[in-house]
């Protein structure tokens, strides 16, 4: 007897924990980003701590998670968008639902291997054209990846359509953003295309690399938070309002060396990172007006 009033109550608690836990899930608030886990988990942590709000992280290249959306029934969509630049999330107003709000401004860069460049010189995009240099170097996907996108968007208004892909060709394309630095550390490639938060974070964690902020022009990204059009979330306006404060913000930049998209949070130097006043820009970012 007393056996079968055990099992009972443990299939009752069963049923509880599991009703909890899709009440959860229901709850968690849907998050698409193309950063990557070092970034923006500690970020999204501190959010999940000081509200009770469980967030759930959807991680790709920023133009797979776009698509990926757009194909995405509108009731089954998940609820912000972190990163990714402006122009391109301006691009996709199909799943946009209101404003899209200036977040961190991101340059792109080179990053180049100091124990295999010898002697080359690598300052600009022009350079990628010398002979040392062919399939030496690599480059995001700019049809998969915002990096790629951005680099191409520069080699474009500085060289035209024909100029572009014509350096790229010469290049070695990569699925994604990642396996840039990846090639370039392990000797795969002497030069990678990438971004300045993840060039500094390789150089931070010792790896024999160098910055290059191309100075025949860099192109600064705005990187975006929006909120998509789809079922909709009570926290979006509070997680989106979060990640623009100052506080966040500051946090970023200190810790990060994020150059913050707020006119209040003044760019730090940071070892080799360079501030906007001293990068050939072709595009500036845009920032707040707050
Ligand atoms: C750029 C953007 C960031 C984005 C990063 C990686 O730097 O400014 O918003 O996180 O690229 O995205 P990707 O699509 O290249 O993997």
């Amino acid at each position: 007897m007393v056996s079968i009033v055990k099992k009972i109550w443990i299939v009752l608690l069963l049923f509880l924990v599991s009703c909890t836990n899709k009440q959860n899930v229901k709850n968690e608030l849907i998050i698409y980003t193309p950063y990557p886990q070092s970034f923006i988990q500690p970020v999204v942590q501190e959010f999940e701590q000081s509200t009770g709000q469980r967030v759930h992280i959807i991680h790709d290249s920023t133009r797979k998670l776009i698509s990926g959306i757009e194909d995405t029934d509108k009731k089954k969509r998940g609820h912000v968008f972190v990163g990714g630049s402006l122009s391109e999330l301006e691009d996709s107003n199909k799943i946009i639902e209101g404003e899209i709000h200036p977040f961190i401004l991101m340059p792109s860069v080179f990053i180049i291997n100091k124990d295999l460049i010898g002697n080359i010189q690598v300052d600009s995009y022009s350079d990628l054209k010398q002979h040392s240099l062919y399939k030496n170097f690599s480059y995001p996907n700019p049809t998969l990846t915002n990096t790629g996108f951005q680099h191409l968007h520069a080699l474009k208004e500085l060289y035209g359509d024909e100029g572009a892909n014509h350096i790229l060709d010469l290049g070695v394309r990569l699925e994604k953003t990642a396996e840039i630095i990846e090639h370039v550390i392990s000797g795969r490639s002497y030069v990678g295309l990438t971004y300045e938060f993840t060039a500094m974070d390789y150089i931070d964690k010792g790896y024999p690399l160098k910055i290059v902020y191309p100075s025949d022009g860099t192109i600064i990204n705005t990187d975006g938070i929006v909120k998509i059009d789809g079922p909709g979330h009570p926290k979006s306006e509070k997680f989106i309002a979060y990640l623009r404060s100052k506080s966040i913000q500051t946090h970023l930049s200190n810790t990060f060396h994020i150059k913050s998209a707020r006119q209040d949070v003044p760019f730090k130097p940071y070892k080799v990172l360079k501030p906007l006043s001293d990068i050939n820009v072709i595009q500036k970012g845009f920032r707040d007006e707050s």
